[in-house]
């Protein structure tokens, strides 16, 4: 079943920090899927500028943000404290690189205002949100523009607040997936492993609870994941760590090379690198920091020297290696050859 509004049952997830560059969205596109691009951590202007050369391609492509949480930014003195004391337990791990950890920054909203403006202006066909809802003014401005709107939801309740605030599609993230968490309600259980075992589950609890089309994402990394999501009633699915190895990820190297190293044996959600609940590799900075406080994006400007540092050592211990519950299945092959597996053999297609 090829999804009628994406033209795709595969979207390749957005996945920010260098990975989602426009020649892997567009060789997505070749390869009869759909990419998006990330605007993480980015300027507005480095967002059009990928803009323009997707598009100048020819490849129809989602836009995705993060949404800043206003509680994270100028926080209460006791979370300072809390961020001070982390920073404190970085010196370790900063004089190893020897690099200076900067001050803390508590003013980082990921340049939010001027991206919806630029989305206004020149819209893109898809814009997804993660980490949290658009203001009611901004969804339907996104929306008056034309852009179809998807909110990254990781539970029932927060798909009924994405769905009440307008989000035409949810991107329902299961614990599986790999990165950051789109939690915005804090989880109802241990941060580890809350709720349904697998995608499918989560996504038949989301489709009880609303009534919009769903993109499952989360551990999906063969056509036979793809299968049971579509058959609990995705309308596609949305996969990030299995393109992470592609010749055309941007991915350092170092990171691509980590998930196939015997090396590592597990994926955990840490807080160590950002601040925010994310999947990673277990490395020797995620079992030294597991204390890590909340406090996005400040944790992440904090321990971007040691990870830049630990980067250009070639030391994969420091490194955020982000990674679902698959990630033993991610194979280093061209997207087309990626694609071809997760659109043959299916079922349902
Ligand atoms: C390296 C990496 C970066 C990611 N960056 C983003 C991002 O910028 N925005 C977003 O909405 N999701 C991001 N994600 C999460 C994906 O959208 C998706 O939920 C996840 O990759 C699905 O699980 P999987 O990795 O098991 O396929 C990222 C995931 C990875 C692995």
């Amino acid at each position: 079943m090829t999804s009628a509004i994406f033209g795709t049952r595969i979207i390749a997830a957005p996945m920010a920090g260098g990975t989602s560059t426009p020649r892997f969205v567009e060789s997505v596109h070749l390869a009869g899927g759909v990419g998006f691009l990330a605007a993480g951590y980015k300027t507005a202007a480095a967002m059009e500028s990928d803009m323009r050369e997707v598009r100048s391609a020819g490849a129809p492509f989602g836009m995705n943000l993060f949404v800043p949480d206003r509680s994270q930014l100028d926080p209460p003195a006791g979370v300072r404290r809390q961020l001070e004391d982390y920073r404190r337990s970085l010196e370790t791990d900063a004089r190893r690189y020897g690099v200076s950890l900067p001050a803390l920054r508590l003013d980082d909203d990921d340049a939010w205002r001027d991206k919806i403006d630029a989305l206004l202006a020149d819209p893109v066909e898809f814009v997804s949100f993660t980490f949290g809802l658009p203001e009611p003014a901004e969804v339907q401005a996104l929306k008056r523009a034309g852009s179809t709107l998807l909110a990254t939801v990781t539970s029932a309740a927060e798909a009924l607040l994405a769905v009440e605030r307008g989000a035409d599609i949810l991107v329902v993230q299961h614990w599986s997936a790999g990165g950051h968490s789109g939690a915005f309600l804090a989880p109802a259980g241990p941060t580890d492993s809350p709720g349904p075992a697998t995608t499918a589950e989560l996504l038949t609890a989301v489709r009880t609870a609303v009534d919009v089309p769903l993109v499952a994402a989360g551990g999906i990394m063969d056509s036979a994941g793809v299968d049971a999501v579509l058959a609990a009633g995705a309308t596609a699915a949305q996969l990030g760590t299995a393109f992470l190895r592609s010749d055309e990820s941007g991915a350092r190297q170092l990171h691509k090379d980590s998930l196939a190293s015997r090396d590592f044996s597990g994926t955990r959600m840490t807080r160590a690198f950002t601040g925010r609940q994310a999947r990673a590799l277990v490395n020797a900075f995620v079992r030294d920091h597991g204390d890590a406080p909340e406090g996005y994006p400040a944790i992440h400007h904090l321990t971007a020297p040691i990870r830049a540092a630990a980067a250009a050592a070639g030391d994969p211990e420091r490194l955020n290696l982000w990674a679902g519950t698959g990630w033993r299945q991610a194979a280093a092959r061209p997207v087309p050859v990626i694609m071809a597996g997760l659109l043959a053999g299916s079922s349902l297609s």
